[in-house]
């Protein structure tokens, strides 16, 4: 199939980008011409994401979001070796225990936040002055970042303080062209909602508890991280550029 470059010449910042949904956004976005700074945890991951994808499209930087200090000298490096950001994709995030409020420990409860709240507000805080007027920022949100789910207060709160933090963001960058955005996916195949799925359902076997969450979805089945990374894309390029302060839900009807 032939690939129309959306992102030819930009430059782009993907945090967790060395697995599942953010490595598949970090694929989209090489194929389409631009050159990907990927900032992680896991670093024998971050380097394969760098040779698969070759070094002359693709760098990287381990830095844990939570720690401002790390994260903001890997923001910079990545802007030293590609010149200013057109595209931020904050997407670092963690799973949680599945269980009801009273037996939530408050400890995994700020970690939840710190990671997915505070580790986005200084992607934020740290990449935004280096972006092009015009630019684009994604957060990765959630369809728990727009509806309750029972049995997952510290996620769910996290990813609705991801929107509140993106409408917040919008409003303030709009006077120079930049437009900010949450993506909202449903249910996608990865290793975090593998660990959510197989505590939600009390299946062991990850197929298995993905089947049965599979069965609420009124398409039937997750979201694959490829097709993630398609609306990603879209939020990212020129393909929305009136497009600012919105939740983009991709769930297959899941929230309906
Ligand atoms: N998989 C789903 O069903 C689903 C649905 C909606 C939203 N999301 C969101 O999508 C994002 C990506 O998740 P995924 O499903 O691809 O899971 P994943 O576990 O494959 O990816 C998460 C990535 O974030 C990185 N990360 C975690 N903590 C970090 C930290 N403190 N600092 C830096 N990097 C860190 C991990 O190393 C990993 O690469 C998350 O924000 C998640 O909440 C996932």
């Amino acid at each position: 199939m032939e690939t129309h470059a959306q992102l030819a010449g930009k430059t782009a910042l993907v945090t967790g980008g060395e697995s599942g949904i953010g490595r598949s956004i970090v694929e989209l976005f090489v194929a389409n011409g631009a050159k990907v700074h990927v900032i992680g945890l896991n670093e024998p991951q971050l380097d394969e994401v760098r040779r698969e994808l070759g070094h002359d499209s693709v760098s990287n930087a381990a830095a844990d979001v939570t720690d401002e200090h790390a994260l903001a000298d890997a923001i910079t490096a990545g802007a030293d070796r590609w010149g200013n950001y057109d595209i931020i994709v904050s997407n670092a995030g963690i799973g949680c225990t599945v269980a009801p409020i009273e037996r939530q420990h408050s400890a995994e409860f700020l970690k939840v936040l710190h990671v997915h709240v505070l580790g986005a507000f200084h992607t934020l805080k740290h990449a935004t002055p280096l972006v092009a007027d015009g630019g684009s920022v994604v957060i990765t949100s959630s369809t728990a970042g727009l509806s309750g789910y029972a049995e997952t207060a510290p996620y769910v709160a996290a990813k609705h303080a991801q929107v509140g933090l993106m409408r917040t963001a919008y409003k303030e960058l709009a006077s120079r062209g930049i437009r900010v955005n949450t993506l909202n996916p449903g249910p996608t195949q990865t290793a975090l909602q593998d660990g959510i799925a197989k505590q939600s359902t009390g299946h062991a076997d990850a197929a298995v508890a993905a089947q049965a969450i599979a069965e609420g979805i009124p398409l039937g089945r997750y979201n694959t991280p490829e097709e993630i990374a398609g609306s990603v894309l879209y939020l990212a390029s020129d393909l929305s550029k009136t497009v600012t302060g919105t939740t983009l839900v991709v769930d297959g009807g899941f929230l309906g």
